[in-house]
């Protein structure tokens, strides 16, 4: 089977190609390198000995996506990363977000299918439950009570995909509703690189414990939660990428459309991951308590037994391994790619 992957050099895409490549899928990475770098590729080969053939694309860009398909006939399924993933520049700029957000998968969806390819992976979020009545989260909660675009960017296109599956009978979907992607690959070689200052917990906790920023601020400590701090099932990507793997089989079976939480089942306060990381690098880290940042929610973790059940997947890390992994790659290479 002869995959493309979409938003392939990014965080999570280029630790799938990795999982993929090592499964004995071939691959096609495509990237805008937009947030993320052709560095990420060259390191994938690295770890797994194996060309990454590679195009800079656009997938909002319809001639883009179609030269790709032209040029690979054999791509018989697509595993869809490529999106704009920052909450709170979604509420300031709604209008790009739901432009390449939703395009990005509408015109790959297009093109697929004059060139016969059905069997598609998207990279949705626990995001699109809003804020979940009970946890652990099942896959039969409601969605769709998203708190940002980005958010309702995964909501909408999951609508899309499933209206799609219903209209054309060939159609083989995994909605994938990641939970908290945290941790690198073991190597060291690929990891989180954000532009910026980081927006999400651990690659914040990351740079302060290499130094380049001074404290970790609390996104407040009044929740109805253990010690007051938010909770979140955090996921080691590389468990996340082997997820994909598995759903790619699912895919094989043709099971119409398929909706799975990939998560751990277990949830840790931002002090734990902060306890927990202060083991990995060996050092005390600094951190305020700040007020509560709009829109988060209290708590959220996953119910993954229909992954366990119907993929045979579930997740083999726990936080300690995250933190281990994720501060090997940023003390390896402390500013990102460009190190
Ligand atoms: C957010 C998105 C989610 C997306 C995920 C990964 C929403 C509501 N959430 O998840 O869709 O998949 O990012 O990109 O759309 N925190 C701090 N200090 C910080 C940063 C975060 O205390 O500097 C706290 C937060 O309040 C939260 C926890 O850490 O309790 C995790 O936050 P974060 O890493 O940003 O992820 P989420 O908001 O859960």
């Amino acid at each position: 089977m002869s995959v493309l992957v979409s938003g392939g050099a990014g965080y999570i895409g280029s630790h799938a190609c990795v999982e993929l490549l090592q499964a004995g899928y071939e691959i096609i990475a495509a990237d805008n390198f937009y947030n993320a770098s052709p560095e990420a590729l060259r390191r994938v080969e690295q770890i797994t000995g194996k060309k990454v053939p590679f195009v800079k694309a656009d997938m909002t860009d319809k001639a883009q996506v179609e030269a790709i398909f032209e040029a690979h006939p054999d791509i018989d399924c697509v595993i869809q990363f490529a999106a704009y993933k920052a909450v709170g520049e979604s509420v300031q700029k709604p209008v790009e977000y739901y432009y390449n957000n939703l395009n990005c998968t509408l015109v790959i969806l297009d093109v697929m299918r004059r060139h016969g390819c059905y069997n598609f992976i998207f990279s949705s979020s626990a995001t699109v439950y809003g804020d979940p009545a009970s946890v652990p989260i099942t896959e039969e909660f409601p969605v769709g009570a998203t708190t940002n675009p980005y958010g309702t960017t995964k909501a909408f296109t999951e609508r899309i995909l499933t209206d799609l599956c219903k209209a054309e009978p060939r159609m083989n979907v995994a909605l994938l509703r990641y939970f908290n992607p945290i941790g690198a690959h073991p190597s060291g070689l690929i990891g989180e690189d954000p532009n910026g200052i980081p927006n999400n917990l651990v690659p914040y906790i990351a740079k302060v414990a290499v130094g380049k920023l001074k404290e970790v601020h609390v996104f407040g400590n009044d929740y109805p939660t253990p010690d007051g701090t938010g909770v979140r099932d955090y996921i080691h990507v590389v468990d996340l990428a082997k997820g994909h793997v598995a759903a790619l089989k699912k895919l094989e079976t043709k099971p119409g459309l398929f909706i799975c939480n990939l998560g751990t089942g277990h949830g840790y306060s931002v002090l734990d991951v902060i306890h927990a990381f202060e083991k990995a690098c060996g050092k005390k880290l600094p951190y305020v308590v700040d007020p509560r940042r709009p829109g988060d929610i209290a708590e959220c973790w996953a119910d993954p037994s229909k992954a366990k059940r119907e993929l045979g997947w579930q997740a083999e890390y726990g936080i300690e391994e995250m933190c281990r992994d994720s501060w090997n790659w940023q003390s390896k290479n402390p500013d990102g790619y460009n190190s």
